[in-house]
This record gives C-alpha cells, structure tokens and sequence, in this order.
C-alpha cells in the first residue's frame, strides 16, 4: 500500500481535487493508496481487479454507506438508492423494466419530447433568450425523463414545478453532503427548502402514482410498469416505494444526463473533425426527418462518440464504498469502517490501461477496438449496484443529438477550456450558452 502525507495531500486535494487525485494514480502503480487527509484516511483503488473485488465480487463487504449516501436518503428513501434487503428488492423489480429491449417501449414517445424540448430552445434563442448549455440540455433530458415515466399525463406546468423542486431538494442537501456527521435532529441552513421541495414532489408523484394504480395493467411508461411490477412473494412495491424509486431515478438519471450532453457539445466544439463525422451519421440514417429509435442501430459513431465523452468526463466520477468487514487485497489490511474511493475519472486516465489517456480518441469504441479490463471503463459503475438507466441514457442521448443536428446547427457562446470541476457530479468549468440555428 502506498501512503500520501497529509502535507502534500490535504493541500493539492484542496486546490484541484481531480488533477491531485489523477496524479496520484498514475503514481500508485496499482497499489492501493492511503490519502492521508489528517482526520480522515480514505484509500483510493486504481487496479481494475480491485475494483472489481470492491463493486462486483464482494458489494456485501463494500457497501454503499456514509458521505454521499446517507443525505441522499432524506429525499430517495430507502429504495433503490439505499443498499439492503430493500435495495434488492427494488432492484428485483426494476430490473426487468430497464433491459434494453424493454426501454425502446418508452423510446418512441422520448423523441418526441425531445422534438419538442431542442425546437423550443431554438426558438429561445431566435427570441434573444439563448439558454445557458447546462439549463438547456436540463430541459431536454427532463422533459424526455418525464415523458418515459409519466407517458403524457403530467402537465407541462407540473413538470416544471416537479423539476424545480427536485433541484432545489439535492441543492439543499449540499450542507448534508458535505457535514454527513450532524446528526438529522440538528438543523442545517438548506433543511427548510429542502422540506418545501420535498412536499412539492410529494404533492404531484403520489396522486400520480395512486392513478396509475387505479388504471391498472396495459401502460409503457415506467410509472405503469412499477405499479403493476410484483416482487417474489406476488406482492406490489408500496406506494411510498414507488414514489421513492421515480425520484431516485429523477435524481440518478437527470443531473448526469444533462452533464454528459453538455460535455458532448463542449468536446464536439473542440474538435470539429469529430464534429463532422457525428453530422454527416446523422445527415446519412436521419436525413431532414424527426429521429425515432428505429435510427439508434444506425447512429454508430455518435455512440462511439457519447462512450469517449463519457471516459474522459464522467458524469459520475466518484464511486464511494464503506468497508463493513475488514479485507486483505493482494497483502494490503482494508480495516472495517474504511471509505474506499473508486474513480472511473482516475480510472479513465490511467496510462497503464489506456494509451494517450489525454486524447480524445472515439475509435478506442470501435467495434473492433481491442478487448481491455472490463473495469478500466465504468462510467455506469459495475456489480450489482451498477446503473440501471444505462440502456436508456445511451439511447435518450443520441436521440437527443441526432434531434439537435437533423434541423439545427449548433454554436457554443463564451465556453470555457475542456477543464473538469468536481462537484457531487463532474462539471465543465465553464460550459457557456448553446445557440441553435436552424439549417
Ligand atoms: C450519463 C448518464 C448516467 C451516468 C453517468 C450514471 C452513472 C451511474 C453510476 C456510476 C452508478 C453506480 C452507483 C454506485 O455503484 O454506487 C449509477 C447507478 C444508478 N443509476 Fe445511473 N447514470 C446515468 C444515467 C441514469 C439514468 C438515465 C437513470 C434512470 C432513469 C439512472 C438510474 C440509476 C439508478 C437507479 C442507479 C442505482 C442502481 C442500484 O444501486 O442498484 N442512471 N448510475
């Protein structure tokens, strides 16, 4: 095990945690890396076959405990989001209802949302309103989102207050996140907005899911599918369950959606010859029409392309773990109670499994790209915890590309270098506005 001094560590984690953290691991040689940070001593795993250990071969022994987890439950229950018997159990029953082929039954009625959502920024920007690329690509995958869960049956109005009111409840949680040993009976600044927001969601999922209840079998979208979905013993998820889980989802799936895309324009602006083969795909299997899934097998290198995006910034780019029972990796004491930290942005960038990690490179996806570790690549993490909307971003996100470059071109005003700011999400620094023109 290799050890960081708190004196080169807390210093260099303070001012760029991303690049330290890079640093270091393309330092450890794959030996794990105690990062002394004075009062806390978490370690930091870069060898593939360790993370593997950690998120696939023993998730019952690394478990997703403490920092970020714990606050988060205050808004996504104890579903999905937690770990668990009841983890499992909504895992079980949402499983079967995120497979690829399962999510094209939503696909079709997301492109038109997605239709709808790109016309109207455009016709922001025509207005003098152009829309900053971050809120703008918010938009968008929200109202796909929306339109996957609800079909057509939440208004645009509640739509809007819904997804304010999930942003202002994860905002709210920052001080939470950020001070996870206060106990919940001692108020934090953000509590009072948070508790707002929360009555606010409350206030328009559960008549909606009391509805779809009512309605009975037959829908597509996903709240349909939830409500009639039964566990092993024939039984439903509650109603709380299922309000727990939509939101879950809103917050799993939205946030790291819109930043993906955000990132896909920025990198697409820096490198034009990309930006050019990604419109010609379109231009070729989409042509002047509106994109539905029957286009996706077609839009190959637009994948390719979403896929590179997603190593060098991955939206998720922190994987926490706590160990709950003491480990021996490759002769190195992981202590019970220990945070283990797993990056896909270190991974992504490690020169001992990628060659040239800094250059953005879509052929490292082609079909017949060599093979390499399944766990050097974990935008989505891996194991039994690992992202359910994979299936559908990947899909949502070409739509949405291909939706933008069939009618559209698009420009990048006051955008910044392709530099990374590490929230609870990775961040560009300085994404600026997207303009739409049409073609
Ligand atoms: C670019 C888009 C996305 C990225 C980068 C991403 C990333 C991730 C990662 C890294 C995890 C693993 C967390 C862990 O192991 O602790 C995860 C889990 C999860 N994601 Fe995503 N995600 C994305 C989109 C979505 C979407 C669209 C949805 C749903 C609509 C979604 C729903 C979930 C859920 C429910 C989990 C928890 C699964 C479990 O613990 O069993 N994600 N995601």
């Amino acid at each position: 095990m290799q050890r960081v001094a708190p004196w080169r560590a807390v210093p260099a984690l303070a001012r760029d945690p991303l690049t330290a953290l890079e640093r270091i691991g393309a330092a450890s040689g794959g030996e794990i890396v105690r990062l002394n940070l004075g009062v806390v001593r978490p370690l930091l795993l870069t060898n593939p076959d360790h993370v593997q250990r950690a998120l696939r071969e023993r998730p019952a022994q690394y478990v997703r405990e403490g920092m970020l987890w714990k606050p988060l439950r205050r808004l996504e229950g104890d579903g999905i989001a937690s770990d668990g018997p009841n983890w499992q159990r909504s895992r079980s029953l949402l499983q079967p209802i995120f497979t690829a082929r399962s999510v094209t039954a939503v696909l079709d009625t997301m492109a038109d949302a997605i239709e709808g959502a790109v016309a109207e920024l455009e016709a922001d920007g025509r207005a003098g309103r152009p829309v900053a690329l971050v809120e703008g690509m918010t938009r968008v995958v929200f109202r796909a989102l929306i339109r996957a869960f609800f079909a057509d049956r939440v208004s645009a109005e509640e739509a809007g207050v819904l997804g304010a009111a999930i942003s202002t409840a994860f905002a709210a949680l920052g001080w939470r996140i950020a001070l996870p040993f206060v106990p919940d009976s001692v108020r934090l600044p953000g509590d009072k907005a948070f508790h707002r927001a929360v009555r606010q969601i409350d206030a328009i999922v559960y008549p909606h899911v009391r509805r779809a209840r009512d309605a009975g079998a037959g829908g597509h979208d996903i709240l349909s599918l939830l409500v009639a979905a039964r566990d092993e013993h024939g039984q439903p998820l509650t109603d709380r369950q299922v309000r727990d889980d939509v939101v879950s989802m809103f917050v799993a799936g939205t946030e790291a959606t819109a930043l993906t895309l955000t990132w896909l324009w920025m990198v697409l602006d820096a490198h034009q010859d990309v930006a050019a083969q990604v419109a010609a795909e379109v231009d070729r299997v989409v042509g002047g029409s509106a994109p539905t899934q029957a286009h996706l097998d077609g839009l190959g290198y637009t994948k390719m392309v979403l896929q590179e995006t997603m190593r060098l910034f991955p939206a998720g780019w922190l994987i926490p773990r706590t160990v709950a029972e003491p480990d021996v990796v490759d002769g190195a004491p992981i202590p019970a109670g220990a945070t283990v930290l797993i990056s896909p942005y270190v991974m992504h960038r490690l020169p001992n499994l990628w060659e040239q990690p800094a250059r953005f490179d879509p052929a490292r996806f082609a079909p017949q790209a060599g093979r390499r570790h399944r766990y050097a690549y974990l935008p989505f993490g891996g194991g039994p915890h690992q992202c359910l909307g994979n299936h559908l971003f990947m899909a949502e996100a070409q739509l949405i590309v291909a939706a933008v470059l069939a009618r559209y071109r698009p420009t990048l005003v006051g955008s910044g270098p392709l530099v990374a700011r590490a929230t609870a999400a990775l961040r560009p620094r300085r994404p600026g506005t997207l303009l739409l023109q049409r073609r």
